[in-house]
């Protein structure tokens, strides 16, 4: 099977290798856990030291800060996207008229999000984060919208990671209850204060660890340790 490996010092290891090509994985953690450092760091270390092109498409933030943050810890991005290797683009949930609905607008997002992924052939692509979408859509219709948006970026042929952001409770994975049925993987990040881990709890297709690990956020990014094992109850 192919893998594409993350890249993120010590995480690849906890995936057997890396995570199964072409697969969709889900991030996710409170706010401050680290999953917009860590799928940055996906992307540049892909484009770095695996030559695969990567895009960035935020929901969030804007453009210049994403970039700000990637160069502040030393990651030369500027050179990367000169070279066609990484983009970062800003998805729109603005409605252009009063006439279009929401499934117009995730439809027109997605193909502009298909011509960034052809447009540098990019291999790896983060959508960061799918907690937007929570503001515009039912509860009821969340787990369809999410479903197909899954779906349709599975075309893409990428490996893809979203983020979404939970409540800081260990045992819950996503604010909507329904994001992680839709992707093949699910890596949990946490914070108790002062500690950092990371927890691989799904990946279909592959063995993996099964232990939460720490995670440390240094001057060049994330890293994780795989020896050290965080006992399950040492997390809030
Ligand atoms: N250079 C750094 N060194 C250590 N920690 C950092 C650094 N930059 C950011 N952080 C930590 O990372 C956190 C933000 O991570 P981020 O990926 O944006 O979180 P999330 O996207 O999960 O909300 C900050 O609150 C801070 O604690
Ligand atoms: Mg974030």
């Amino acid at each position: 099977m192919e893998r594409t490996k993350t890249g993120i010092p010590g995480l690849d290891e906890l995936l057997n290798g890396g995570i199964p090509k072409g697969s969709n994985v889900l991030v996710t953690g409170g706010a401050g856990t680290g999953k917009t450092i860590l799928t940055t760091q996906y992307l540049y270390e892909g484009a770095l030291k695996y030559g695969e092109p990567g895009v960035f498409v935020t929901l969030e933030g804007n453009i210049r800060d994403i970039a700000w943050n990637m160069e502040s810890f030393q990651w030369d991005i500027k050179s990367l996207q000169d070279q066609g290797m990484f983009t970062i683009y800003k998805m729109s949930m603005e409605f252009a008229s009063q006439k279009e609905t929401l499934e117009d607008r995730l439809a027109e997002e997605l193909k502009e999000i298909e011509r960034e992924v052809k447009d540098i052939n990019a291999k790896r692509l983060v959508i960061d984060s799918t907690t937007v979408f929570g503001a515009y859509l039912e509860p009821s219709m969340l787990r369809t919208t999410l479903f197909k948006l899954a779906d349709s970026l599975k075309t893409f042929g990428c490996t893809t990671i979203l983020t979404a952001e939970t409540q800081a409770t260990k045992n819950t994975f996503s604010s909507f209850g329904v994001e992680e049925f839709v992707v093949d993987g699910v890596i949990a990040l946490y914070f108790t204060p002062p500690n950092r881990s990371l927890f691989v709890r799904k990946m279909r297709g592959t063995q993996h660890d099964a232990n939460p690990h720490p995670l440390t956020i240094g001057g060049n990014g994330i890293s994780v340790n795989p020896r050290d094992n965080i006992i399950w109850d040492a997390i809030k």
